[in-house]
C-alpha cells in the first residue's frame, strides 16, 4: 500500500466516515466511578485536588450513587473512611464499619448498579501501610488473614465484587478461599494485579487520608520500570482465582495494559488514577487544556490499549458528554 494508490485522508473526510471505521469505542457501559465515604450525615467534604469529587456520608452517597447509575454507569467503587485507625485496621472488617453500612445502604436504594469494594488495609491502619507492620516491615502473611476478613465482610453486607488493592503476594488465593468458606463463592474478585508504587497517587491519599505515615511503598507496590514482572503478577492472580486484573495507574502505563490484554485475552481493567484527574483538571482551570476533548481522548487512549472496563474519576462527566454525542 502506498501513496497515491492509498491515500488514507480518504477515510478522514467526514465525521460521518471517520465514525464508521472507528476503531476504539467509549461507552459509559465501561465506566466505574470511585466514591469515598466517611462517617457521620449530611457530609460533603470537597477533595481540593480533585474537583466534584467529596468525602461524602452513607446518605450523601446514596444520592450520588443513584444519579451515576441513572447517566448509564454500571459500577461504583468504594472506598472507607474509619471513623477511628489502629494498627491492624480494625474498622476495615467490621460488621458496621462504614464501607458495609454503605453498600448495605446503596444495595437498599439502588438497583442494577453493581457495588465494587475496595480491599486494603492503608486508610484504617495508624501506620498508613497496606498491611501488618512489625519492626518497621510490611508483614506479608499475617496480612491476608485480615485482607481474607475485609472481603468477607464486604460480601456479607453485599458487595457484588471486592477488589484486592494491597498487593500482598498470595492475597487473592486468600480472599477466595476465605469467601468459598462463607458461602460466597459467586463473588467475583477484580484484583488490583499489577499495581505500580506511583506517584500518582498523591490526590487519593488526600482523598482517603491514607499517606503511609513512614516510609513508602515500594516494597509491596510494583517498580514503575518493570513490564515483565507485571505479567508474573497478572499470572499468578489469574491463577489464585482473579476473575478480572486490573493495571495501575493507566495513562503511564499503557504498555502494560497492552501486554495484559494480548497475553492473557480476559477481562482487564484500568484504573486512570487521581493524579491523573487531578493533572488535567488543574490544566483546563489554567486555560492549558480543553477538559473535555482531553478528558476523551485520555479515555479512548487507555481503550485502545486494551483495557475492558475503566476505574475514573470522570466517569460521570464522560458519560454526559457521551449521551450528547448520541443525540
Ligand atoms: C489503596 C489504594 C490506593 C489507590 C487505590 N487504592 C492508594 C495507594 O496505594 O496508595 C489509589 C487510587 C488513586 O490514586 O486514584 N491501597
Amino acid at each position: 500500500m502506498h501513496y497515491p494508490i492509498y491515500r488514507p485522508r480518504r477515510l478522514r473526510q467526514s465525521e460521518t466516515i471517520r465514525r464508521m471505521v472507528r476503531e476504539a469505542r467509549l461507552s459509559a457501559d465501561q465506566f466505574v466511578m470511585p466514591f469515598f465515604v466517611a462517617h457521620g450525615r449530611g457530609v460533603r467534604r470537597e477533595i481540593g485536588s480533585m474537583p466534584g469529587n467529596h468525602q461524602l456520608s452513607v446518605d450523601e452517597l446514596v444520592r450520588e450513587v443513584k444519579e451515576t447509575a441513572s447517566l448509564g454507569i454500571p459500577a461504583v467503587l468504594l472506598f472507607g473512611l474509619p471513623a477511628e485507625k489502629d494498627a491492624v485496621g480494625s474498622e476495615a472488617y467490621a460488621r458496621d464499619g462504614i464501607v458495609q453500612q454503605a453498600v448495605r445502604a446503596i444495595k437498599d436504594s439502588v438497583s442494577d448498579l453493581l457495588v465494587v469494594t475496595d480491599v486494603c488495609l492503608c486508610e484504617y491502619t495508624s501506620h498508613g501501610h497496606c498491611g501488618v507492620v512489625e519492626r518497621g516491615r510490611v508483614k506479608n502473611d499475617p496480612t491476608l488473614e485480615l485482607l481474607a476478613k475485609v472481603a468477607v465482610s464486604h460480601a456479607e453486607a453485599g458487595a457484588d465484587m471486592v477488589a484486592p488493592s494491597d498487593m500482598m503476594d498470595g492475597r487473592v488465593a486468600a480472599i477466595r478461599e476465605a469467601l468459598d468458606e462463607s458461602g460466597l463463592e459467586e463473588t467475583p474478585i477484580l484484583a488490583y494485579a499489577a499495581k505500580y508504587a506511583s506517584s500518582f497517587y498523591g490526590p487519593f491519599r488526600e482523598a482517603a487520608e491514607s499517606a503511609p505515615q513512614f516510609g513508602d511503598r515500594r516494597a509491596y507496590q510494583m517498580d514503575p520500570a518493570n513490564s515483565d514482572e507485571a505479567l508474573r503478577e497478572v499470572a499468578l492472580d489469574l491463577d489464585e482465582g482473579a476473575d478480572m486484573v486490573m493495571v495501575k495507574p493507566a495513562l503511564a502505563y499503557l504498555d502494560i495494559l497492552w501486554r495484559v490484554k494480548a497475553e492473557f485475552g480476559v477481562p482487564v481493567a484500568a484504573y486512570s488514577v487521581s493524579g491523573e484527574f487531578a493533572m488535567l483538571k488543574a490544566a483546563a482551570r489554567l486555560g492549558w487544556l480543553d477538559e473535555e476533548r482531553t478528558m476523551l481522548e485520555m479515555l479512548t487512549a487507555i481503550r485502545r490499549a486494551g483495557a475492558d472496563l475503566i476505574v475514573t474519576y470522570f466517569a460521570r462527566e464522560a458519560a454526559r458528554v457521551l449521551r450528547q454525542q448520541e443525540r
